[in-house]
């Protein structure tokens, strides 16, 4: 898709459809540009809006035609919603897609959005219309061979206006940090769409690789038998009863200049999760493809952060594996040695995420001392129970960085809620046999999982999401169709923006001291 800001007044623009997006209850106004633009339509707005027809409820849509009166043959009206401050981008970002969507539909192949009045600076009003604009058409149509209305029509551009030349500048800055944005969201989507027989292990593995050829990332590969030096006995126990080998990504964000300890980001990479032995129910395992979503999530997050020029060092860790059954299988009972040492008892192949996590954990205490890590996993059902799709269950050792993510998810939309890891809950894990178990019982299901992987950290800062209830969507909303939600990384990109780079801070207190 093409993006452009221009200065063109909104009834000069010749877009096939020019949306105008409106808070509820407001009006046009008297001066600027949506008012002069009412005016060359002799108060169309204005009708719909006094007339009652167009209300402004969020998402709602009014097609105008504008019969020669100004350059575009349609305006779009756009409801925005209340106008209230924390959610304002959230809306702009629904509504932008809403846009794209119903200017698709139409047939059409150029949209311009008049940049509605929000509570936010220039570039992010831009960020919100390009997320919105180009995460709502996103598509995979790679498996259909009939074509539906949708893939028939594609919008081709995108235009938003700006009302000066400064405006227009951080108009630009922002719409490329969306695109880059909605791309990698994009990638991780198509991630978890397609289907496990194409996405395995070596797959993530080779899309890693391909992200480190079309950008300054770094990427190595750690085959089986390297596994095996390191001691992973939890990752190739998942593994083992697989055709496919497991794989093992790490990719490297260096920014020139950057020191310090890196950031370091795990995501899950189950490839397909069929429950292993201890099988799951048929009834929508199909779904279980997506299990890879957490380490989709990192992959994307890493191509962001090189386009991004991102001034810290952050390292990308993907354990990734399929969990089938088969004679070559782990059993109930089965105890596996993780590359920390700790003995683990297998009570249910099930609980497989955290198994190939506590590998990821450990390597990524043991090779980069990290200043923290963050992992994202689909690791517990437990998880859809307590917090629905509305939110992410948090958990960590850190209250800063949880601090830090619930804030950054207030802000982009992708919100987490804590749970507690209280240390009596570790009693849950105690096995007769080995060190730990990978199951505690019914009870506190998500808090059980961290407070397994907790054992894996050591005294790094860390946080856990259990993404399972967000990277998936039965209903979609108008930014995020049916699927594969692409979860996280936005999420993640708010959160690595609010934190200072270490040079940048030690700077600011020299300067401090010196005045
Ligand atoms: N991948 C699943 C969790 C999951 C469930 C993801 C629903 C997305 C939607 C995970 O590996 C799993 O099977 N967890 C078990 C853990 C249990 C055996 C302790 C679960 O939640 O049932
Ligand atoms: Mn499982
Ligand atoms: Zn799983």
């Amino acid at each position: 898709m093409l993006i452009e800001i221009k200065r063109d007044k909104p009834e000069a623009v010749a877009a096939d459809v020019l949306a105008v997006p409106l808070w509820q209850g407001a009006t046009v106004g008297r001066r600027g540009a949506a008012a002069q633009l009412d005016a060359r339509l002799e108060g169309l707005i204005g009708d719909y809006i006094e007339s009652g027809d167009f209300k402004g409820t969020l998402n709602s849509t009014a097609l105008l035609r504008t019969r020669g009166m100004i350059a575009a043959p349609r305006v779009l009206l756009v409801g925005l919603g209340e106008k209230s401050e924390p959610r304002e981008l959230e809306h702009l970002r629904q509504a932008s897609a809403s846009a794209a969507t119903t200017a698709r539909k139409l047939g059409a192949t150029s949209l311009a959005v008049l940049p509605p009045a929000v509570s936010a600076t220039a570039s992010e009003l831009a960020q919100a219309i390009t997320e919105g604009a180009l995460l709502g058409l996103y598509k995979l149509e790679k498996y259909k061979t009939a074509d539906d209305e949708a893939s028939q029509n594609a919008l081709e551009q995108l235009t938003l206006l700006a009302t000066s030349a400064s405006a227009q500048k951080e108009l630009q800055r922002g719409a490329e940090r969306g695109q880059v944005i909605a791309e990698a969201v994009s990638l991780a989507r198509d991630l978890g769409n397609s289907p496990g027989n194409d996405i395995n292990p070596s797959y993530l593995a080779a899309t890693a690789q391909t992200l480190a050829e079309t950008t300054s990332l770094g990427c190595r590969l750690l085959d089986p038998a390297e596994m095996e030096e390191l001691n992973m006995g939890c990752l190739l126990g998942v593994a083992q009863g697989s055709a496919q080998p497991p794989a093992f990504i790490i990719l490297e964000h260096t920014p020139r200049g950057a020191s310090g300890a890196p950031i370091v980001l795990v995501g899950k990479g189950l490839t397909f999760d069929s429950g292993g032995i201890s099988i799951k129910p048929a009834g929508g395992m199909e779904d279980m493809k997506m299990d890879m979503s957490g380490g989709a999530a990192v992959l994307g997050t890493m191509q962001a952060l090189a386009r991004l020029n991102y001034p810290r060092r952050v390292v990308g860790l993907v354990p990734a594996s399929e969990n089938l059954p088969s004679g070559t299988a782990v059993k109930p009972g089965d105890i596996l040695r993780a590359m920390s040492g700790k003995t683990v008892e297998v009570i249910n192949t099930d609980a497989e995420g955290r198994l190939i996590l506590a590998d990821a954990l450990a390597y990524a205490v043991e090779k980069y001392k990290p200043a923290c890590i963050i992992d994202l996993a689909t690791l517990t059902g437990a998880v859809v129970v307590a917090l629905g799709s509305q939110a992410t269950g948090m958990m960590g050792t850190d209250d800063d960085m949880m601090t830090r993510l619930r804030e950054a998810g207030e802000r982009c939309a992708e919100r987490v809620w804590q749970l507690p890891l209280f240390d009596e809950y570790s009693k849950q894990i105690k096995s007769d046999f080995a060190d730990i178990k990978n199951t505690g019982g019914r009870e506190a299901g998500s808090i059980i999982g961290g407070a397994f992987l907790k054992e894996f950290v050591g005294d790094t800062p860390w946080v856990h999401l259990d993404i399972a209830g967000m990277a998936w969507t039965r209903e979609g909303k108008p930014y995020v169709p049916k699927g594969s939600t692409g979860w996280g990384i936005r999420l993640l990109l708010e959160t690595l923006e609010s934190m200072p780079a270490p040079a940048a801070k030690a700077k600011s207190r020299a300067k401090a001291k010196a005045s």
